[in-house]
């Protein structure tokens, strides 16, 4: 595997970054500058978080090695077409890992519904979205925070993790941003703030998968058994149960044992 010394990524045109060495959380980070007017497209990058956020108000574990970086958008879209970018999210981070591992290790890739990342089904990356209402007369603000494990990885979360160290691929955090953030740029020019959902949903379709994989999924205190049946058209877990096919539009999906 390449080595790259540079500490500061090199980003797309058109972006700024803010490098920290801590930080809560890059996402409350991100939120505040919006609060405060920034305009975007900004990343926000640091070495480590002490109060790193997952999604359902859950901690995401942030030692120093990891990616933890967050980007403030402010797409020229309605509330909810920016809720779009939590499937864009997912192909982002799932090309991002793709290009840094091995060609042997893709096939072993996999997005799980809403926004997962997988390595022979152990999460290596996650995403949290933040869809922020804003005033009628300005643009929202989205902010997209993703956490890669490169270097670690936790041990005490609900699903089985891993880190790309553990596959022998020793890469830096400056060199994963950089990488994400090209990605990052190439995939909201596809998305073009909406206008191409349908081919963005085909591309978190093919990412994703097998169909008829058996899930289990945890609404609150209900727990629904099914088999993954795809996406509907807006984006929501299509999940099949002996019932009938179930619209899920947030909730905690696991394999089933
Ligand atoms: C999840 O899978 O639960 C989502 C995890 C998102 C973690 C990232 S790390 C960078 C950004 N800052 C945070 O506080 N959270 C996100």
């Amino acid at each position: 595997m390449k080595q790259f010394a540079r500490n500061t990524p090199k980003l797309p045109p058109g972006y700024r970054l803010v490098q920290l060495d801590t930080v809560d959380s890059t996402n409350e980070e991100a939120k505040r500058r919006a609060d405060m007017g920034e305009p975007g497209p900004l990343w926000i990058w640091s070495a480590r978080q002490s109060k790193g956020r997952g999604r359902a108000g859950r901690q995401w574990t942030s030692q120093v090695g990891n990616l933890f970086a967050s980007i403030l958008l402010r797409p020229n879209c309605t509330h909810q077409t920016a809720g779009q970018l939590a499937l864009v999210a997912g192909i982002i981070t799932y090309d991002t890992i793709s290009k840094l591992i091995a060609y042997e290790g893709r096939s072993r890739l996999l997005l799980k519904w809403p926004n997962d990342v997988l390595l022979a089904d152990e999460k290596v990356a996650g995403m949290l979205l933040e869809n922020l209402g804003m005033a009628e007369d300005a643009r929202s603000a989205v902010v997209i925070g993703t956490g890669i494990n490169l270097a670690n990885y936790p041990e005490d979360i609900p699903q089985p993790a891993i880190c790309l160290e553990a596959y022998g691929l020793t890469i830096t955090p400056a060199h994963a941003l950089e990488v994400l953030a090209a990605t990052t740029d190439e995939w909201l020019k596809r998305w073009n703030e909406g206008a191409s959902f349908p081919s963005i949903r085909r591309a978190w379709l093919d990412r994703a998968g097998p169909v008829g994989r058996k899930l289990v999924v945890q609404l609150g205190d209900e727990t629904i058994e099914g088999s993954y049946a795809g996406l509907d058209l807006g984006g929501a877990l299509q999940l099949k149960t002996e019932h009938g096919t179930r619209t899920i539009m947030a909730g905690d999906v696991f394999f089933a044992p």
